[in-house]
């Protein structure tokens, strides 16, 4: 017998990877993914609580599925309903405490124990707390196969993260850092292959700090992300490679060399700085300064010139001032983002930097955001503006806005919409690029060869 369930996943890649994996666990049991929580027998909330308003979904989205819950147990049937991700590993006693209905919560590195979790659910007896923190149990007790669908898709390789800047919750959520071994990421990946998947993206919290125990890279030193990408890049069918997010501080000879020689991996980096001020950055226990960050960015375009560079920032940390937020602007004109994410601090309980007291109000908070975000989205549009003329290689990923179009990406992650024919789907096709819109571009398929920086 069928049953249906619904995954809803917040936050970053890595939990959206983590909700297929959790799709696969419980296919052996019958359940199939539906679009709505409305007839779901099992609803999965896969959280996030990086940021305050993050954390804040799961509370308003567990009060519209009590009211579901209800209605169905009044038709005589019934809905599990289990939280999962980064808010459950923090807050697991406090989310039992405030919804007693929910039947189970697990924390990120207890996917495995989901089937049992469920089943004890069914046989009754309130909620289930699993918040074991080692990452190595899971990944070898999930199943081998994948049901990731598209031509595209994610494959963590790192998870966790020992770093602890102070103001994230990542280390406590997560866990300690841990690499997956070699093997068990070729396996997974010739898998994916094998659906016709031509892009994977490796993951991980810090996923250039990749490192495998006794392999040897053929640069004679450890066996780095570098030498993890060559032989993930060497599978017939896999045709791109992206990885993301990396940590200034782990950008090593072997992943430049990569960037440098495998044409399999796109010429796009995500590499968050956080401020552009190096007392903040040390505040942050970022552990590198301005200048070793532009010296990653420069070694990084040297290696492959025309990469386009992405990033991540904080506004209104504990203590910084208008002379520090200035440096940060500065630095995002010296470094120069084609795209990139930015957000206000938010104190998270338990970490270091929520316990400060120069904590800034957030009128200046929201007002050095604003100037922040003008200054990133002219830089990402004349990113995009640049691109019209040229010819680009995109693989065609789905369905446009309008019948009879296709959107897919460039080498550098824009959206590229054109006129194709839906078989086209996974393909990688010649565009010339005729539009620049704000958040993506217009093209249409030619025979030209295609040029990537
Ligand atoms: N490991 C990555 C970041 C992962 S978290 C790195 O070190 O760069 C993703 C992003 O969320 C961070 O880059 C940061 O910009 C943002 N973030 C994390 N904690 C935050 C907080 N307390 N307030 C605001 N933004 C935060
Ligand atoms: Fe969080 Fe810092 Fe680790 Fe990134 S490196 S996950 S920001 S603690
Ligand atoms: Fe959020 Fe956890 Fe990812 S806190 S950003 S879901 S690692």
């Amino acid at each position: 017998m069928t049953k249906k369930l619904f995954i809803k996943t917040w936050g970053c890649q890595m939990n959206l990877y983590d909700s297929v994996r959790m799709a696969d666990v419980l296919a052996p049991l019958g359940y199939t993914c539906v679009e709505t929580a409305e007839d779901a027998d099992l609803v999965v909330l896969n959280t996030c609580h990086i940021r305050e308003k993050a954390s804040e979904k799961l509370f308003s989205e567990l009060g519209r599925l009590r009211a579901l819950k209800d209605a169905r147990k009044a038709r005589g049937g019934g809905m599990i309903l289990a939280v999962a991700g980064c808010v459950a590993q923090a807050e697991g006693a406090e989310i039992l405490r405030r919804a007693p209905f929910v039947d189970a919560v697990l924390g990120p590195q207890s996917y495995h124990r989901l089937p049992e979790m469920v089943a004890r659910a069914v046989r009754g007896g309130g909620g289930v707390l699993e918040t074991d923190l080692v990452a190595e149990e899971k990944f070898d007790a999930l199943p081998e196969e994948s049901s990731t669908s598209g031509p595209s898709a994610f494959l963590t390789v790192q998870e966790g993260c020992d770093k602890f800047c102070t103001f994230c919750v990542v280390p406590y959520t997560r866990g300690a850092e841990f690499s997956r071994p070699p093997a068990d990421v070729l396996r997974e990946a010739r898998g994916l292959a094998r659906r016709g998947v031509h892009e994977i993206t490796l993951l991980g919290q810090n996923v250039n700090a990749y490192h495998a125990e006794g392999a040897k890279s053929t640069g004679g030193g450890a066996f780095g992300l570098g030498d993890l990408i060559r032989m993930v890049a060497g599978i017939e069918g896999i045709e791109r490679l992206r990885y993301t997010t990396s940590h200034p501080r782990d950008m090593d000879d072997g992943l430049l060399a990569a960037h440098a020689e495998v044409p399999e991996l796109m010429p796009f980096v995500h590499l968050p700085v956080q401020s552009g001020s190096d007392r903040v950055l040390a505040a942050m226990n970022r552990r590198y300064s301005v200048a070793d960050y532009l010296r990653a960015v420069g070694r990084l375009r040297a290696a492959r010139p025309g990469i386009a560079l992405s990033g991540d920032f904080i506004v209104g940390f504990p203590g910084e001032t208008d002379a520090d937020f200035q440096d940060t602007l500065d630095l995002v004109r010296e470094a120069g983002y084609a795209q990139a994410y930015s957000f206000k601090y938010s104190p998270r309980p338990g970490t270091p930097a929520w316990a400060l007291e120069d904590q800034v109000p957030d009128a200046v908070k929201s007002a050095r955001l604003q100037a922040l975000q003008d200054l990133l989205s002219k830089q990402q549009r004349a990113f995009n503006a640049a691109a019209v003329g040229r010819t680009m290689p995109v693989l065609l990923e789905g369905r446009g806005r309008h019948p009879g179009q296709l959107t897919g990406r460039s080498p550098y992650m824009q959206a590229v919409s054109l006129a194709a024919e839906a078989h086209r789907c996974g393909d990688i096709v010649d565009v010339l690029i005729v539009e620049a819109l704000p958040n993506s571009l217009a093209g249409r398929l030619t025979e030209a060869p295609a040029a990537v920086a």
